[in-house]
C-alpha cells in the first residue's frame, strides 16, 4: 500500500468506499452480511490508511467518517446508563506486550502487580440487560454504544437469559437496579441443526453463526427468535444502583463468579485469571490453536486487568477502556479477485472448477487457489470470472469460494460455464440431467490416470511417489492403472528426468514394501466411490478377503450396518465390470495382500468383533482421537453413531468441552453419559 501513487490510492479508496458501503448496507438494512467482521474490519482499515497517507482524499461520506451505526427503523430506541465501549485490538504477542507497556507507563510505580483476567471474544451480538427488583425488565442492542435497539421480547424468549434474578435459590440478591452486558449467539452445534432445519423447508441457510444470530435477534416478531437457538454469555456489569450496589466485586474474576452466582451463564471452559503476562500471552496462543474446538465462534480472546478500579483509572481512548484488549484471532475469511478458472479431472472422471485468485493472506497463508465445489453452486450463487470474491480457509480444509460481492461489479465479469471436452484428453464431457457431475467417462483420459495413481500411493502409503513421478509414470506409457507398478524395475524408472539409482531404488523399496499392507488399505486403495477409510475397514472386518467383497451382491452389503444403498450399487457395479476383476489379479500375482490372516477360532473372534451389537452412540466433545475414527472403532464392533441424543440412544460418549444441547438432552433424556475410558471397558467386558 506504501507504493501506492496517489492516483491509484485515489482508485482504490473508492473501490474500498463502494465495497464498504455495500456490505454495510447488507448488515444493518437488510440483516444479511456475507462476510464476518474481520473482513469487514480490514477493509476499513486498509482505507483507513490510505486516509491517513492522503488525508485530501478524505470525504465527508467515507466510512471511516461514520462514528457507530445508526439504529434501524422499527425498533425503540435506548439510551445506555453508561457507555458500551468497545475494544483495542491486538494481532500478534509483541502488540500484547506493547499494550502492557502503555498501561504500565501510566500506572503510580508504586503501585501493586497487575493481574489479568482472559476470556473468549464472542462473535456474536452484544446485548445489554436491565434488572429491577431482580426482574428482567429491558433489554438493548449495543447500536452505536450510546443508543442501542430495544429488543426485550425478543431477549425473553432465550432459555438462557434469566428472567428474575438470582435463579439460583441459593443466589445472592442482586442490588436494585443491575444492568448486565454480554452476547447473545448461536452455538456450533445449534447453528448446523438450524441450517439443516432451513434446508428442508427451501429456505436459504445462514453464513455463519453470528448472522444467525444476528438475524435472529433483530427480529420484529419475537416468535420467530423464539423458533432460534440463541444462547447468552454474560461478562460484566454496565452499572448497579440503589440498596446492595456498593457492595459488589472489586475484580473481573469476581464479578463472573458473582453473575454465574446470579444464575448468568458465563465461559467457564475458557476463562482463567493470571499473575504473570507471559503466561497470558502463552495462553492466548494455545487458545488460538483450540480455537476450533470451543463450542461456539470466538474471533478472539480478551485480556482484562482484573482491579476494577484500576481499570477505571486507567479511562478510555476513542470510546475504547485501556485497561482491556482484544487478541483477536487470524481472519478465517478475505476478499480478493476472482482471476480465472480451471478444470480439474478426478480419479474419477469428475471434472470440478478451481479459482485462480490474486493472491491474499488468510490466517497467515496465501491463498491464490480456491475450489469452486461443483458447477451447481457456481451457478447458484452466480460467481463469474473477475468478480470480487470472499474466500475462506480454515484448518486443514481446501479453502474456498463462498461467494461473490455482486454490488461492485464492473459489467466486465463474465459467467463460468461447464467445459463441453475434458481439459486433459478432450473427449466430449458426460452430464446426466439432473446430476451434479460433469464426467470425463474415457476410460484411458490421462488426467484421471494420474489422479487415481496418486490417490493409489496416498492410501497405500507409497513414499515418493507425488503428483510430479504420477505424471511422469503415465506419460512414460509405464502406468496403465495402479497395479503395473509392481511391474516397475530399475531399468523403467532409470530414464526418467531427475531419477538417479538411489531415488529409482527407494521407489522400487516403497512399491515393495506397500504389497504387505492391510486388507482394509487395500480395499480403500481400489479408488471405489464412496469406499473411503471407514467403510474400507467394515468391508474388510465383515468380509475378510477381496474375493467375497466381490462375490457379495447389493442385498448383503446393504444390510450391513453403516452401508448404505448407493455404496452397496456402487460396489457391485464396480465388480462387475472386466477391466477391475483384471486389475485385482494383477494386484494377486504381485502379491499384495488380499485376505486377513485366518482368526485362531472363529466363533470367539465373532463374539469379540460385536460386542456394540445393538447398541446406539453419540459422540461429542473432543477425544483422544479424531471422532471419524472412534465412531469407525465403534462400527467396527458392531455399534451405530447417530449425530443428536434421541431416546434410541444408549449412551453419550463424551470429551472435552462437549456440546451443550447434547449434554442437556441427554441429561434429559437420562441416557447414560460415559467417557472414552468407561467406552473402551465397555467393549472389553461385552466382548470377553
Ligand atoms: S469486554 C469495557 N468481553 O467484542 C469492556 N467484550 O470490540 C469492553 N465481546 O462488541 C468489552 N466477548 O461486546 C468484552 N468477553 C468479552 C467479549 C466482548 C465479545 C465483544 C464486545 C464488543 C467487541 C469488542
Amino acid at each position: 500500500m506504501n507504493n501506492l501513487d496517489k492516483t491509484a490510492a485515489q482508485r482504490r479508496a473508492a473501490t474500498l468506499r463502494k465495497e464498504i458501503n455495500a456490505h454495510s448496507y447488507r448488515y444493518y438494512v437488510l440483516n444479511r452480511p456475507i462476510v464476518s467482521d474481520s473482513v469487514y474490519d480490514a477493509l476499513v482499515d486498509e482505507l483507513r490508511k490510505i486516509e491517513a497517507r492522503f488525508p485530501e482524499l478524505i470525504t465527508p461520506e467515507s466510512p471511516t467518517q461514520r462514528v457507530g451505526a445508526e439504529p434501524a427503523e422499527g425498533f425503540t430506541k435506548v439510551e445506555h446508563p453508561a457507555p458500551i465501549l468497545s475494544l483495542d485490538k491486538a494481532t500478534s504477542r509483541e502488540e500484547l506486550f506493547a499494550w502492557r507497556a502503555r498501561i504500565s507507563k501510566l500506572l503510580p510505580e508504586d503501585a501493586p502487580p497487575l493481574t489479568y483476567t482472559v476470556e473468549p471474544k464472542f462473535d456474536g451480538l452484544t446485548v445489554v440487560l436491565h434488572y429491577h427488583d431482580g426482574q428482567f425488565t429491558l433489554g438493548a442492542t449495543r447500536g452505536n454504544g450510546e443508543i442501542g435497539e430495544e429488543i426485550t421480547s425478543n431477549l425473553r424468549t432465550i432459555p438462557s437469559v434469566p428472567l428474575s434474578l438470582p435463579l439460583p435459590p441459593d443466589g445472592p440478591t442482586p442490588p436494585t437496579t443491575l444492568v448486565v452486558r454480554g452476547e447473545v449467539l448461536i452455538l456450533l452445534e445449534d447453528f448446523a441443526a438450524l441450517n439443516e432445519r432451513l434446508l428442508e423447508a427451501e429456505e436459504t441457510p445462514f453464513a455463519n453463526p453470528r448472522n444467525a444470530a444476528a438475524g435472529s435477534l433483530r427480529q420484529l416478531d419475537p416468535r420467530i427468535t423464539a423458533e432460534r437457538p440463541l444462547t447468552l454469555y454474560a461478562y460484566s456489569i454496565v452499572t448497579a444502583e440503589g440498596e446492595r450496589a456498593g457492595a459488589l466485586p472489586a475484580t473481573q474474576q469476581g464479578t463472573l463468579d458473582y453473575l454465574k452466582a446470579l444464575g448468568f451463564p458465563i465461559a467457564d471452559e475458557v476463562i482463567r485469571h493470571f499473575d504473570s503476562f507471559d503466561a497470558v500471552a502463552d495462553y492466548c496462543e494455545e487458545l488460538t490453536e483450540r480455537r476450533e474446538s470451543l463450542p461456539y465462534e470466538a474471533d478472539g480472546i480478551v485480556i482484562k486487568i482484573d482491579d476494577l478500579a484500576v481499570r477505571e483509572a486507567l479511562g478510555a481512548v476513542g470510546g475504547r477502556p485501556r485497561g482491556a484488549v482484544a487478541y483477536k484471532f487470524p481472519p478465517q475469511e478475505a476478499t480478493t479477485d476472482l482471476l480465472d478458472v480451471e478444470f480439474t479431472v478426478g480419479r474419477t472422471g469428475v471434472i470440478t472448477p478451481t479459482a485462480l485468485l490474486a493472491p491474499v493472506t488468510i490466517a497467515g497463508v496465501t491463498v491464490s487457489r480456491a475450489s469452486l465445489h461443483n458447477f451447481d453452486l457456481v451457478a447458484e450463487r452466480d460467481i463469474r470470472v473477475g468478480d470480487r470474491v470472499i474466500v475462506h480457509r480454515a484448518g486443514d480444509v481446501i479453502p474456498y469460494v463462498v461467494g461473490p460481492i455482486a454490488d461492485v461489479r464492473t459489467g466486465d465479469e463474465r459467467p463460468i460455464t461447464p467445459p463441453t471436452h475434458c481439459p486433459s484428453c478432450g473427449e466430449p464431457v458426460a452430464h446426466a440431467e439432473g446430476e451434479v457431475a460433469y464426467t470425463c467417462i474415457n476410460a484411458t483420459c490421462p488426467a484421471q490416470r494420474v489422479q487415481k495413481l496418486i490417490y493409489f500411493a496416498h492410501v497405500m502409503d507409497i513414499d515418493g511417489l507425488g503428483e510430479r513421478t504420477a505424471l511422469q509414470l503415465v506419460d512414460a506409457g509405464l502406468i496403465t492403472n495402479p497395479a503395473d507398478l509392481y511391474a516397475l524395475d530399475l531399468d523403467d524408472l532409470l530414464p526418467l528426468e531427475g531419477f538417479a539409482e538411489k531415488k529409482a531404488q527407494n521407489l522400487l523399496d516403497a512399491i515393495a514394501a506397500s504389497k504387505a499392507q492391510s486388507l482394509d488399505r487395500v480395499i480403500a486403495a481400489l479408488g471405489i466411490r464412496g469406499v473411503g477409510a471407514t467403510v474400507a475397514e467394515v468391508f474388510a472386518e465383515h468380509f475378510r478377503a477381496v474375493e467375497a467383497l466381490a462375490a457379495a451382491d447389493a442385498a448383503t452389503l446393504e444390510a450391513i450396518e453403516g452401508i448404505g444403498p448407493i455404496t452397496a450399487q456402487d460396489v457391485t457395479a464396480w465388480f462387475a465390470r472386466d477391466r477391475n476383476r483384471e486389475y485385482i489379479e494383477k494386484l494377486r500375482s504381485a502379491g499384495v495382500t488380499l485376505a486377513m490372516a485366518a482368526p485362531s477360532d472363529s466363533d470367539d473372534k465373532k463374539a469379540v468383533a460385536a460386542p456394540f451389537d445393538g447398541l446406539t452412540f453419540v459422540i461429542t466433545g473432543t477425544l483422544s482421537q479424531p471422532r471419524k475414527e472412534i465412531a469407525a472403532w465403534i462400527k467396527a464392533r458392531g455399534g451405530k453413531v447417530t449425530s443428536s441424543v434421541s431416546s434410541n440412544t444408549d449412551y453419550l460418549v463424551i470429551g472435552e468441552s462437549p456440546g451443550r444441547s447434547k449434554f442437556n438432552r441427554a441429561q434429559k433424556l437420562e441416557t447414560p453419559i460415559i467417557a472414552e475410558e468407561t467406552l473402551r471397558n465397555l467393549a472389553s467386558e461385552r466382548g470377553a
